[in-house]
């Protein structure tokens, strides 16, 4: 379906360039604010949750505290099973609440919905690296306080996090009393029928195994309840006061709380600086939990709250070197754009084993999964901006591949099979149909090496990791499909799904099978480059997977005779064997209420029809780009497109991208003002149970693939840039094989510029550039 020009809403949060913030706090918003307001730095998530708690009258709140990759696994009860399906379901824990910090004035507890607000912002620097809240109080006594509570996720140290909370008596001599505590006792959200929640538990998955008071901090020991693994979180806090203060410490009922009362007089400060830090088995051997717990809130606390916000301030100019997009003339899209870059940045795991889930590390949607959003939405943004982090994620892919291993002998399959969704690498789906069958995944991650490495020439990846990862599942493919004598000898993969989940298990799905194509000749020229110039990896990989110099032959003979269905009639690739023989979906009879249509229909009913979730062909015209005609592009997108729901946030963003492509700017623009703001404006009105990760990306390569026109030419950076008519001017930074270029792109003129590195060849509008250090190159539109 084309997208309707999207007419902004009035804003829900005011425009600013640099920032996310509020001047006023609802009740109703709550949830949603809690999501966007999160900090994050890869590993430790917070919800945007207030340190008093909530105690609204309407709405809810989602308490949130997470660590990327930490998880229990319950066993997924099948009232009808069958052999292989996925037998535990991963989900993502809500730890224990360390941020907890309530404050009281003369016996009267300090929430937004007591006493009188006189002032209140909150503000999500993006710069800084903070969550800051501003809040003028008086209480129902009669006693104004003044608070500055700022909260931070550490980029140094994934280990940590901290508040600093401030405040101030305006006009009173009377006793504060800040109440810190950690909380290791989380209910689970409710279960929901919404697909996209996942099945919450009744049990709680975290088993207390102890807690105390030690001299210089708090600490609290637990176990989660299948996974067994070990957890210590811990609190250690700094007081700043005018004169002395009193403490008292408590430790009942899986609570620590450690108190403070302090004397003050009017226009006097007390300043507590609480520093947080979470450490579990999955990172180190059980032993050191403690050690490493006490060194790290020692070292904190010796540098002190000021250090921290300086070395997160450096780490965000850093990163917003490489990774800002200037929209100039459109404070709306200028303050999206940053926001998903920044939030991507704030999920993102970096260390290998932990990836970056659909929701990020924002909330409980989706169980904290990780699915091919990682590969097909997540990457392209950090190969081109953090090359280092898009390494760790592929380096995630290779650390579970002995379990992908296992799925495919499960799958009664040679070879790797990655799993739909996973977090420790198993996999979770337990609805196959749009689960396993999307066995598109493997030729996902391959097509994410592939790119990876020419984009960073990072061949010791290649060698050392993706090679054997591109093997083992090419291996798959070859085993999976089958030389068809019904077409000629063509080469079928037969019952998967495509990206497209309203349409499942079906013969040849032309995503998959081009897809495939593009991985086996991908694999085949890599065993070949082993062979010649990396002979002891190669040996390494024939003795370690048994790789042989027929499979090689098997995997570009499979390649050559792929087969890729299409109609003649049309014009069009068949987006599988029979889709095009399905009556179409009735849009003119479904009234807006009835979408997302997974919420409204059964799965057969929408199977049965030609209508679409996703880009499907769609998005293989993108990644694929060079294997088809411009007509052949616009004849496809042109059948498709209005088959399309956009129920997945996946959608918009690759129909911005091959719209531009096509020359529909304003289709494209369409497109893309949907994606960019998803969350900030709540457009499909679920922010609240966490972002739309792989959208917030999209929105990136809407900007940069789209109207940028960025694509890989023969190993070259090439572009096509196009600016909407919206915009004056857009400005945006590619790393690319230890150069950074700047790309400028104004209603007049392109301009590049190379800031780092010594020379730099592109393609302009198919024309080539050679570039070099202080010597920009402007072409004209
Ligand atoms: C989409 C999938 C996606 C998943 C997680 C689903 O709605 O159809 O393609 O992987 O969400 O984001």
């Amino acid at each position: 379906m084309k997208m309707k020009p999207y007419v902004h809403p009035e804003p829900l949060y005011p425009y600013r360039e640099w920032s996310l913030e509020e001047e006023s706090f609802a009740d109703g918003e709550n949830q949603r604010s809690e999501s966007l307001f999160a900090v994050g730095n890869g590993y430790i998530g917070m919800r945007g949750n207030f340190e008093e708690g909530y105690h609204g009258t309407e709405g809810t709140s989602v308490n949130g505290n997470y660590l990327n990759g930490f998880y229990d696994a319950e066993p997924i009860i099948y009232p009808e099973g069958a052999y292989g399906y996925a037998v535990r379901n991963q989900a993502m824990l809500n730890v224990t609440d360390a941020k907890i910090i309530g404050l009281s004035v003369e016996g009267h507890a300090f929430h937004l919905n007591a006493g009188t607000v006189h002032r209140y912002k909150r503000t999500l620097d993006m710069r800084k690296g903070v969550l800051r809240r501003k809040v003028d109080w008086e209480s129902p006594g009669g006693h104004r306080v003044s608070l500055v509570i700022t909260r931070l996720a550490s980029f140094g140290n994934k280990h940590l996090a901290a508040i600093h909370y401030e405040a101030t008596a305006l006009n009173f001599d009377g006793a504060i009393t800040l109440s810190s505590a950690m909380e290791g006792s989380i209910a689970r959200p409710p279960a929901t029928d919404d697909p996209r929640l996942g099945a919450g538990s009744e049990l709680p998955s975290l088993l207390p195994e102890g807690m105390d008071h030690d001299g210089a901090f708090s600490w609290m020991r637990q176990r989660t309840r299948h996974t067994r693994f070990a957890l210590l979180s811990a609190m250690s806090h700094v007081l700043e006061t005018p004169a002395g203060y009193g403490t008292n410490r408590k430790a009942a009922d899986q609570r620590l709380t450690e108190e403070f009362s302090v004397p003050l007089r009017s226009g006097e400060t007390v300043a507590l600086t609480k520093y947080i830090c979470y450490h579990t088995s999955k990172d180190y051997p059980e032993e050191e939990l403690m050690p490493r717990t006490e060194e790290l809130l020692r070292g904190a606390v010796h540098a002190g709250f000021r250090q921290l916000l300086a070395e997160q301030e450096a780490y965000l100019e850093e990163f917003w070197k490489r990774a800002d997009v200037e929209i100039a003339g459109d404070p709306a899209l200028q303050q999206g754009i940053r926001f998903n870059a920044f939030q991507l940045l704030q999920s993102v795991g970096r260390d290998g084993e932990t990836n970056i889930g659909a929701k990020g590390l924002t909330g409980e949607g989706y169980e904290g999964h990780y699915f091919w959003d990682t590969e097909m939405y997540m990457l392209p943004f950090f190969t081109f901006t953090r090359p280092d982090i898009a390494r760790s994620l592929l380096e995630f892919r290779y650390h579970t591949l002995g379990k992908a291993r296992e799925r495919a002998a499960i799958m009664s399959q040679k070879g790797a099979l990655y799993p739909w969704r996973t977090i420790g690498g198993e996999e979770n789906s337990s609805y196959f149909p749009a689960g396993t069958a999307q066995a598109h995944i493997n030729a996902d991650i391959a097509y994410a090496i592939r790119q990876y490495v020419l984009a960073t020439g990072d061949t010791d990846f290649l060698v050392s990791q993706g090679a054997e990862i591109l093997f083992e599942t090419s291996r798959f493919w070859v085993d999976l499909g089958h030389f068809n004598p019904a077409r000629g000898g063509s080469f079928c993969i037969d019952a998967v799904t495509g990206p497209d989940e309203y349409t499942a298990i079906v013969n040849n799905n032309a995503y998959t099978n081009l897809m495939v194509r593009s991985q086996l000749e991908y694999a085949a020229s890599t065993a070949d480059l082993l062979r010649g110039s990396y002979p002891e990896h190669y040996e390494r990989l024939v003795r370690a997977i048994g790789l042989t110099e027929e499979e090689v032959r098997l995997w570009r003979k499979a390649a050559a005779l792929m087969f890729v269905p299409s109609d003649e009639r049309l014009g069009i690739i068949a987006q599988d064997d029979t889709f095009l023989s399905k009556e179409k979906w009735n849009f003119e009879q479904t009234p807006e209420d009835k979408y997302p249509l997974l919420l409204h229909f059964h799965p057969l009913v929408i199977y049965r029809h030609q209508v679409l979730k996703q880009a499907d062909v769609v998005l293989a015209l993108f990644l694929l780009g060079e294997q088809f005609t411009l007509e052949e592009k616009i004849r496809n997108y042109q059948y498709y497109e209005p088959l399309t729901t956009h129920d997945s946030s996946l959608s918009p963003c690759i129909h911005s991208i091959m719209s531009a492509e096509i020359g529909d700017l304003e289709g494209a623009y369409a497109y893309f003002d949907r994606t960019v703001r998803m969350d900030l404006d709540d457009i499909n009105r679920n922010a609240k149970d966490g972002l739309h990760t792989a959208a917030m990306a999209g929105s990136w390569m809407s900007i940069i693939n789209g109207f940028g026109g960025m694509r890989l030419r023969d190993g070259l950076l090439s572009f096509q840039p196009r600016l909407p008519s919206q915009w004056e001017s857009c400005r945006f930074r590619i790393a690319f094989r230890g150069s950074l270029l700047e790309v400028r792109i104004g209603r007049e003129s392109t301009l590049y510029t190379l800031l780092e590195g010594d020379a730099l060849e592109l393609l302009h509008m198919g024309l080539r550039v050679s570039l070099s250090p202080g010597q920009p190159a402007s072409f004209s539109l």
